[in-house]
């Protein structure tokens, strides 16, 4: 069976799951900000390993399921928990569920993660809006023969595709919107992605500032990468759960990461709820 075709047979389990609801909105929720998908309505929720072909996430934090249902009333399927290239997984599997989003349907795609803050001033439990990346993964998962069946959006799945406005302007300014409702201010970060898992040492930071970084994490950017070659519209949220290494006295720890994740979830799902119709407004008004 070929990738695609697992891809496919993955969508298709997962819409007969569905029933009624066709959802253009999808949201990846990243380490210790699972709460938004508490605040579904009429959830139907599906374990990943139902799923055929679907990771597994192993890590701590990640709970490993999806959530579909109302938002806020707007249609959208979340994914509780990712998985990552440092867990083992090759670039594909990384990219799987996000493919599998695509040939759902989905138009749109909020990706939010805990990610260490470069940015002078930055604070931690802050939340930020990805204006751009820089992939310092290594690889890319586009990598290999050009799947133009994943093209689901006309015009989209080439071989080659422009990643200028990799994260959707349109899509930012609603979350401006949405955030001045919830009284939350939303900065504008570029995230700048590595393998993991270690934590980067402060030499690798100073370096990633020097680029042009003002966030760092170990995921996204993939994701990002097989959304916009489907055409997808992409928004990243960026939680700051520490200050990157060398930028503060404290030793980095995952513990850290997810209690601070644990502290800003609320935040994180008031701005999704407030979000989620704004955003499955314009994707109709697309169709
Ligand atoms: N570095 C890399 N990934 C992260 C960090 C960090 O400081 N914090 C949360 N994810």
């Amino acid at each position: 069976m070929t990738y695609f075709e697992q891809v496919t047979e993955a969508a298709d389990f997962l819409r007969a799951q569905l029933g009624a609801l066709a959802p253009r909105v999808g949201i990846v929720l990243g380490s210790g900000l699972g709460a938004a998908a508490d605040a579904v309505t009429g959830a139907t929720i599906v374990p990943y390993s139902a799923i055929p072909h679907f990771p597994q996430s192993t890590v701590e934090g990640h709970s490993g399921r999806i959530v579909a249902g109302l938002l806020g009333g707007a249609p959208v399927v979340i994914m509780q928990g990712r998985v990552h290239f440092y867990e083992g997984y090759a670039p594909l599997q990384v990219t799987f569920p996000m493919r599998v989003l695509g040939a759902l349907g989905l138009r749109a795609v909020l990706l939010t993660n805990a990610a260490g803050g470069i940015a002078p001033g930055y604070r931690v439990g802050q939340l930020v809006l990805l204006a751009d990346h820089i992939n310092m993964m290594g690889w890319n998962p586009l990598n290999g023969p050009n799947e133009p069946r994943f093209g689901f959006i006309p015009g989209a799945g080439l071989r080659f595709f422009d990643m200028t406005e990799a994260y959707s302007n349109a899509l930012r300014a609603l979350a401006h919107q949405a955030a001045a409702e919830e009284g939350i201010v939303l900065d504008e970060g570029v995230y700048l992605a590595t393998p993991g898992p270690s934590f980067e040492t402060p030499a690798e930071v100073r370096a990633f500032r020097a680029l042009g970084a003002t966030l760092v994490g170990m995921s996204t950017v993939p994701e990002t990468l097989v959304a916009r070659h489907m055409g997808i519209e992409v928004l990243g949220i960026s939680c700051v759960t520490n200050l990157a290494a060398g930028l503060s006295a404290a030793k980095l720890s995952h513990q850290e990461v997810n209690e601070t994740g644990r502290q800003v979830e609320r935040r994180m799902a008031g701005l999704l709820k407030r979000l989620a119709p704004k955003i499955a407004a314009r994707m109709e008004a697309e169709r």
